[in-house]
């Protein structure tokens, strides 16, 4: 099977995909890696990263936060989120500045990754992350793959409170 893992940075993808690659006995493709190796520069040019991925594994995992806005041949599409507060104190743990984390909590609350995916992608799951444990989170996505369920993500409380009075 050809999974896709995509999300707002700090939902766990990395974590997620080295379990799920592990436990399906998946190949892993690492995204960073290969815009590091073809020198994609920072700004990535999203032709050319396609271009860099394709053909696709039979069975694979392939995680990155850019592959929401490109179109490739997977057969599902795993969309990651949490909450805007679990967001904060996971940025805040790996030291990420404040125009960092603003920028990326601003992309959860709009949907950011949801948006493309949906655009890009046939078959698109969504799964919750907040208070799951990377275990926990594995278990629920081998389940979700299994049972074709998918979680409903409202941010629209968190959404008024940040527009309004600027808290998460
Ligand atoms: N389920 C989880 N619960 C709490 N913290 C988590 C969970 N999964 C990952 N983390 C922690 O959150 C941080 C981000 O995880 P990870 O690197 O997997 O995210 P990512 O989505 O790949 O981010 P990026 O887009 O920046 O690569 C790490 O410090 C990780 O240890
Ligand atoms: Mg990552």
């Amino acid at each position: 099977m050809r999974i896709g893992i995509t999300g707002t940075p700090a939902t766990g993808k990395t974590t997620l995909a080295r379990l799920l690659s592990q436990a399906l006995k998946h190949e892993l493709v690492d995204v960073k890696k290969l815009v590091k190796k073809h020198n994609l520069g920072n700004e990535v040019d999203l032709n050319k990263l396609r271009k860099v991925l394709l053909p696709l594994p039979k069975d694979v995992v392939i995680e990155s936060h850019l592959i929401a806005e490109i179109k490739l041949p997977l057969d599902v599409m795993v969309v990651l989120h949490a909450s805007p507060r679990a967001l904060k104190r996971r940025m805040k743990k790996r030291k990420y500045g404040p125009r960092k984390i603003k920028e990326n909590i601003e992309a959860e609350l709009l949907d950011y990754f949801t948006i493309y995916a949906e655009q890009n992608y046939p078959r698109v799951i969504h799964i919750d992350t907040t208070g799951l444990t990377p275990r926990q989170l594995l278990k629920k996505t081998l389940r979700y793959l299994k049972e074709g369920k998918s979680d409903v993500i409202n941010h629209e409380k968190a959404l008024l409170e940040y527009a309004l009075h600027n808290k998460i």
